[in-house]
């Protein structure tokens, strides 16, 4: 893949048993206020020095309560098919998984520019956007019965080499065991 601009990464969390999201509205995330540690790590990878961008689908827009979205200090990008979409404030829709890849080549119009492209869920935008991605930020939280019904099974890395790893114990806030990992394309090393 040749070097863009601004790279992609995709960042996520997934339990043992695949599980990474719920669609009970009430608990998105099934570790909601139980993995601080990850939550902090999401925001400062995903924030950087503030020229990121973070895209989500209309569905995970949707999970963030109104008072945390827009995700400050970053640009929001939403994908949505629905051509009524009421763009939010401060927040760019797109149509198209396309548009994504003209900014990591070109940057937004306009402002300043793009220093990192973040994918940040759900599933569906995942299976889309890894395929394109130059990177993949992978949390594993180790519990195998996590529960939630938004399960990520055929998450593939077989492409991708792991160069970096931190592993974090359960303890305080934090109520699960988790590794982080960072990968490459193989053919990128
Ligand atoms: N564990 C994690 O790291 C993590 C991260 C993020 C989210 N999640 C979880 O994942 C779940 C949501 O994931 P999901 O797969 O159901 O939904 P999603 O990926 O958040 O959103 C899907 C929506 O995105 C839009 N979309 C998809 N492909 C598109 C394309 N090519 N062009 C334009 N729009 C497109 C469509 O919106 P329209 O229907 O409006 O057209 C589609 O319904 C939640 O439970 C959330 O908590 C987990």
């Amino acid at each position: 893949m040749k070097k863009r601009k601004a790279p992609i990464i995709a960042i996520l969390a997934i339990a043992d048993n695949h599980v990474v999201g719920s669609t009970d509205p009430k608990r998105p995330l099934p570790w909601q206020r139980q993995l601080p540690t990850d939550m902090n790590y999401f925001t400062a990878a995903t924030t950087g020095n503030g020229n990121n961008v973070v895209v989500m689908g209309r569905k995970t827009w949707e999970t963030i309560p109104l008072k945390y979205r827009p995700l400050p200090d970053r640009h929001n990008i939403i994908l949505t098919r629905d051509e009524e979409f009421p763009p939010p404030e401060n927040v760019s829709v797109v149509r198209d998984i396309d548009v994504i890849l003209q900014i990591a080549e070109t940057g937004l119009h306009n402002e300043k520019p793009v220093e990192q492209i973040f994918i940040a869920g759900g599933v569906d935008i995942y299976r889309q956007m890894i395929p394109h991605a130059d990177g993949v930020y992978l949390t594993r939280i180790h519990e195998p019965n996590m529960e939630g019904d938004v399960l990520y099974e055929d998450l593939d890395l077989s492409d991708w080499e792991k160069f970096w790893y931190v592993s974090h114990d359960a303890g305080g806030e934090d109520k699960y065991p988790i590794t982080f990992y960072r990968y490459r394309r193989k053919h990128d090393q």
